[in-house]
């Protein structure tokens, strides 16, 4: 197994004078096989995930972490009419991973999403998911849910309208910085602890120091909370998440 297959040319039969040594043959890969299409997922694919991703929901709702993040998000909504315009999801990764227990970590935070979008009052396609990993397995899924999937960079784009709600569990400090961050101002944002103090591995051609001042100016009338409580069936799916929240003094100037 792994070894390419090989075709074996043999020399052209001809008589050889007496004493001269015959060529050897002469071996040459055969063509690689065209890469098969992957297999378009089958409704029983898709409804399996639907299954376990309306069991993570209920969990999520009743776990420590779950009621914490959304009593925090809830109450600082409330500040704002209680309604976003839109929730925008990036950097999920595939909930439709080979690998069972990645599959089961976006499928959980698939669920805080819908969870928090719910709690802003935000449905159907205002619903927004952005990350290059999804396949077609992904597509179906958020077909079923009614989420819309739109190709990077365009959730930026929703989040820049105002009065969003933005998740981003664990996408790579640069590329929230770079891509997603700048010049947003999100009413409620969920992503990795210490944004005002992270170190970013700058992307070839970035400017570290720009990343910084991107962070900095997001943090500016914004409050950390550091969600320390626990999602029991996994303490690692949400570790290390917090909610950003407009400060109270700045949204009494608005
Ligand atoms: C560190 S992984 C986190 C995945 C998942 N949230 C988790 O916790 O396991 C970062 C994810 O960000 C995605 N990503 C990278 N660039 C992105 C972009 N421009 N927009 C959206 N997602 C992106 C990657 O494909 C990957 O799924």
């Amino acid at each position: 197994m792994g070894e390419e297959p090989w075709t074996t040319v043999g020399p052209r039969k001809r008589r050889t004078r007496r004493g001269t040594t015959p060529k050897p043959a002469v071996a040459i890969p055969a063509p690689a096989p065209a890469p098969s299409a992957p297999s378009p997922p089958s409704p029983a694919d898709i409804d399996r995930l639907l299954t376990t991703l309306t069991a993570l929901r209920a969990s999520f709702r009743t776990s420590a972490f779950g009621r914490a993040l959304l009593a925090h998000a809830t109450h600082a909504l409330s500040r704002h009419g209680g309604a976003a315009s839109a929730a925008v999801c990036v950097g999920l990764g595939s909930a439709a991973r080979a690998e069972a227990s990645l599959r089961r970590r976006s499928l959980a935070q698939l669920a805080c999403f819908l969870e928090v979008a719910s709690a802003a009052g935000v449905g159907g396609a205002g619903r927004v998911v952005q990350d290059p990993a999804f396949s077609a397995a992904d597509e179906a899924l958020f077909g079923a849910l009614g989420v819309r999937v739109v190709r990077a960079p365009r959730a930026r784009e929703w989040v820049a309208r105002g009065g969003a709600v933005l998740f981003a569990p664990f996408l790579d400090g640069a590329v929230l910085l770079r891509d997603v961050l700048p010049g947003v101002d999100p009413l409620l944002y969920v992503g990795c602890g210490d944004l005002a103090e992270m170190r970013y591995q700058p992307f070839p051609g970035s400017d570290v120091e720009q990343m910084r001042a991107v962070a900095s100016e997001f943090m500016a009338g914004r409050t950390e909370i550091k969600i320390t409580k626990e999602f029991e069936p996994d303490k690692y799916i949400f570790a290390g998440l917090s909610l950003y929240v407009r400060s109270i003094e700045d949204d009494e100037e608005t």
